[in-house]
């Protein structure tokens, strides 16, 4: 089985992403660490905490990560997303006090220390700013030849960026991290806007949760409805919500969900393209390049196997 660790800026997408962590059959999820974007850091451990609890998943720890970048003066202070995710991160939906409390190990040594301990077997999914993956990558520069995969959602190669023409959320958080990450030898797949804005989820969906009847069904249809509506606002003709981060999660279990392109990454960091991915022009002939960026999806499968795991899970 695979060994999982998400890096998570628990909004309403991260959310599914645990859910579709803990639900699949082939992957076992040894630890999230935090970041800040769609809320601060402390409230993203927070919601990471009260989500796996929803879900019986309290045996899995979860870890406080950095506050904000260590390398960028891009922003005096670090945007967060309450217009897309609610004040609270999770659709302004309340659950239950957690019981537990984040560890007291950082979530950059945690990440360190998996990378020691599980090798090949670990895949590390960031779906907030690559800001705990840098630092880890700095600290200890061996890990790079120890992780098994970096499956990331962030970033848009082939369409343009969701807060800038340039840059997508998660990026333009930390374009500096996110460049260390894509000039690493570590491997990366980009899971960016190319793919998850064309794998949607609707109020079908969801209501189907609603049917169950359980806490967990009915919770996570609030939660998620709650942004599809803020979707049906900003984007009405999509149709849905994105499944940015689940999708990211999907690839990792399952990398044939996606079409790659094998190519080395680099994030712009100036002024003008701030948080652009696009292709490092000095590399194209590199025969063995570090990174792949998603750029087709089978979304029907991966739709079928996502209800399929979180519609089981929510149903226990
Ligand atoms: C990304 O930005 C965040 O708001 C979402 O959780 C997702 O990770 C999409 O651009
Ligand atoms: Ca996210």
């Amino acid at each position: 089985k695979k060994k999982l660790i998400l890096d998570l800026d628990t909004g309403v997408d991260d959310a599914m992403a645990i859910a579709y962590a803990v639900a699949a059959p082939d992957a076992d999820l040894v630890g999230i660490v935090n970041s800040y974007g769609n809320v601060v850091v402390e409230q993203a451990a927070k919601n990471s905490l009260q989500i796996l609890d929803l879900l019986g998943a309290s045996d899995v720890p979860v870890f406080e990560g950095e506050s904000h970048s260590q390398t960028s003066d891009h922003f005096d202070v670090m945007p967060v997303s309450a217009h897309i995710h609610g004040k609270n991160g999770i659709g302004e939906v309340q659950l239950p006090e957690s019981s537990r409390s984040v560890e007291k190990e950082s979530g950059v040594d945690f990440m360190i220390d998996a990378a020691h301990k599980y090798g090949k077997d670990l895949t590390i999914i960031p779906t907030g700013p690559l800001t705990n993956l840098a630092a880890a990558l700095r600290k200890d520069p061996a890990i790079s030849d120890l992780i098994g995969h970096v499956t990331l959602m962030g970033g848009a190669l082939t369409v343009p960026g969701n807060v800038s023409d340039a840059a997508e959320a998660n990026i333009n958080q930390d374009a500096e991290a996110a460049n260390e990450v894509f000039t690493n030898k570590v491997p990366v797949t980009m899971v960016g806007l190319d793919v998850t804005l064309r794998t949607l989820l609707t109020k079908k969906e969801t209501q189907q949760w609603r049917d169950l009847g359980t806490m967990a069904g009915e919770k996570f249809a609030d939660i998620v409805d709650y942004y599809i509506g803020i979707y049906d606002e900003m984007y009405p003709e999509l149709g849905g919500c994105s499944l940015h981060d689940p999708l990211a999660v999907g690839v990792a279990c399952d990398p044939t969900f996606v079409k790659t392109l094998d190519l080395d990454m680099i994030v712009h960091h100036g002024k003008e393209n701030y948080g652009r991915t696009t292709g490092d022009t000095a590399k194209l002939d590199d025969p063995n390049p570090s990174d792949k960026a998603a750029i087709q999806v089978d979304d029907e499968r991966y739709l079928k196997t996502f209800m399929q795991y979180l519609t089981k899970l929510f149903a226990d």
